[in-house]
């Protein structure tokens, strides 16, 4: 009953959308029995939630939302130990919890969990279904959601329908691109670019068993799955279904651009993939509606806006703000704020239904997708301006304060991309090194700086485990055989309960950067002026160096400013009448008449009424 009502209203579309795929309607029978099956065994309370969010669609588009991305084991060591460990992110205000892969994977090549062995079960490592399962309704009680990391593009070579591939299963080989030869690899491999350029060169990857050539975008041991077969959509769809069954109420939709290929284009962005989403989108909208997808959608500014679909044709709820990240830490070592400007404006400038997430650090690498035509109007040479960047982040450019690690480095190119966590590129790492409190103060305030500039954005928050705490580099990665080629295990360390103790302890760095960071996560969602009837934009603050958003709700003001400068900067704006307080410190000023502000300081002030 409930079935037939939610899927008579997307019958045509869901036509029209296999047609296009598959020139006929090929599938949508065996997608409609999924559906079916997956609604019926759908439990109670998840219905009742579904329910509840029909009649608050946009619930994750609030000033509430606030969320830590994390790997579970190195957390809490598996999914019921982060069940015991909810007291402690609710204290920060978290309701939202991504979790990074879990599902069933080899050991140990496994690209943290992004080579999956099964699509529905998760990896004993992190627990069971059972305590997935468990784990999520302890969060549903608390209000807080949990996302999932679900991956699509490809499967692991050891996954069983690759091993049936490899046995020379044709069926099973239909479910990837096999080869007999280079011809058409060669034609690929001369268009689109290799996404590990350094530690895994080419698209392609000869598989013994079968003498065949098997395309892989990312590891060798990554196998790209054909969505042009439509088993292979149906199948995913039907995981993802079975997965939201037990409770999942986000999927981080993975490396998504890449999950239709077509001859003689880049692979990337194709309107295949439009078509793919769209469908996963009905699906949810059938057979779980509370469900959300977010794309990792790591793009051009240019080609996010077509991943939320249009309103009346929707795909991903929310998207991850890649560009603007780059941008904060480019601004940071750069002590210019124009190129950041120029971003948050464009994302400011996308219909209002495009929703982001905002973040400083993820468990992958800073790519410096910085926007080069602005660059060059800016007077700004991109290649070389990107080599400072890396070279400063690595720690290797003279006078720098970070430590991190180059990812990447592309020998002909020269490109880069930089891993470290937050706090050792802020450079808290150097100070502690150097036992100089000095530097402490500043690597503290730089830190928080950009945790003020980047929750003061449109968009919710999405901390990474253990910036809360100042988690530094950790080394040991290079020592162990299976991570010590991959430099983005530097900042993929075991959280430290130890240091996590010292938050209680008045004046430790982690008690200054945890009381920061949760003072505006608090400003945040107590404040009108983030709420979705805020009005956001940037403002001129006179100053380069200092970054200014101004929000407006009802007769609030706020102006949030963020000085990326190592200098006491001067700043002034126009239009801007009154006094205004600080939330933080009480301090008044009138922006107007013009104000000093300390190096790296920010301030979030109020319009006095
Ligand atoms: C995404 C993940 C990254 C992974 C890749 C391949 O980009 O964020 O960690 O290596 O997909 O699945």
């Amino acid at each position: 009953m409930l079935f037939d009502e939610r899927y008579i209203s997307y019958e045509d579309e869901l036509n029209e959308l296999f047609y296009s795929l598959y020139n006929s309607s090929v599938g949508l029978n065996d997608l409609q029995f999924i559906l079916r099956n997956r609604l019926s065994e759908r439990a109670k309370d998840l219905k009742q939630l579904d329910e509840d969010r029909l009649k608050t669609p946009t619930w994750y588009i609030s000033n509430k939302m606030i969320a830590i991305t994390m790997y579970s084991d190195l957390f809490a060591s598996n999914l019921q130990g982060l069940e015991t460990k909810l007291d402690y992110l609710a204290d920060l205000g978290i309701n939202y919890i991504h979790l990074m892969p879990i599902l069933k994977m080899p050991h140990p090549y496994n690209d943290g969990g992004y080579a999956v062995d099964s699509f529905r079960d998760v990896d004993p490592k992190f627990g069971s279904n059972e305590s997935l399962t468990s784990l999520t309704k302890a969060m549903r009680k608390r209000g807080m959601s949990l996302c999932m990391d679900f991956v699509m593009n490809h499967s692991s070579s050891t996954h069983p329908i690759a091993l049936a591939a490899k046995q020379g299963d044709k069926e099973a080989q239909a479910h990837y691109f096999f080869y007999d030869d280079r011809i058409i690899p060669d034609q690929i491999d001369s268009i689109v670019p290799s996404v590990f350029p350094s530690s895994a060169p080419g698209n392609f990857t000869f598989n013994k068993e079968t003498g065949k050539w098997v395309l892989t975008s990312f590891y060798p041991f990554q196998w790209d799955l054909n969505y042009s077969n439509y088993k292979v959509l149906i199948d995913i769809v039907d995981s993802m279904l079975s997965l939201a069954n037990l409770g999942i109420e986000v999927f981080r939709l993975d490396a998504v651009p890449y999950i239709w290929k077509q001859l003689g284009t880049n692979c990337r962005n194709l309107k295949q993939v439009h078509t793919i989403v769209r469908i996963i989108r009905i699906a949810m909208e059938i057979v779980c509606p509370s469900v959300i997808l977010k794309g990792e959608v790591v793009m051009a500014p240019s080609e996010l806006a077509s991943y939320f679909g249009t309103k009346e044709h929707p795909e991903c709820h929310l998207l991850y703000n890649a560009a603007t990240m780059a941008n904060f830490w480019d601004s940071l070592v750069s002590q210019d704020t124009r190129l950041l400007v120029e971003q948050v404006n464009s994302i400011l400038s996308l219909p209002s239904h495009c929703h982001f997430v905002n973040y400083l650090r993820c468990h992958d690498d800073v790519g410096w997708a910085l926007d080069d035509q602005v660059e060059r109007q800016l007077g700004i040479d991109p290649l070389e301006h990107k080599q400072f960047v890396y070279n400063f982040f690595e720690g290797s450019f003279p006078g720098s304060y970070s430590r991190g690690a180059l990812y990447n480095y592309d020998e002909i190119t020269k490109d880069a991309r930089s891993c470290g966590t937050t706090a050792s590129f802020c450079g808290i790492e150097e100070a502690l090194e150097e036992n100089n409190k000095i530097k402490l103060d500043r690597a503290i305030q730089r830190d928080l700086l950009l945790h003020s500039a980047m929750i003061s954005i449109e968009g919710f928050p999405l901390l990474s485990s253990g910036d809360e705490i100042a988690q530094l580099n950790d080394y040991s990665y290079i020592n162990d055989p299976d991570r010590k080629d991959d430099s983005r295990n530097i900042h993929r360390s075991p959280f430290d309960w130890e240091k996590a103790k010292k938050i209680k302890e008045k004046g430790s760095y982690q008690e200054r950067i945890y009381d920061g960071i949760k003072s505006l996560l608090e400003a945040k969602s107590e404040s009108i002026c983030f709420d979705k009837n805020a009005i956001t934009s940037t403002w001129d603050s006179s100053n380069n160096k200092v970054f200014l958003i101004r929000r407006t709700n009802q007769d609030e003001e706020l102006l949030c400013f963020a000085s990326f400068s190592d200098n006491e900067e001067f700043v002034k704006t126009n239009y801007i009448m009154g006094a205004f307080k600080d939330l933080f410190t009480g301090k008044e000023i009138v922006p107007g008449w013009g104000f000093k502000l300390a190096p790296h300081e920010y301030i979030w002030a109020k319009k006095i009424k």
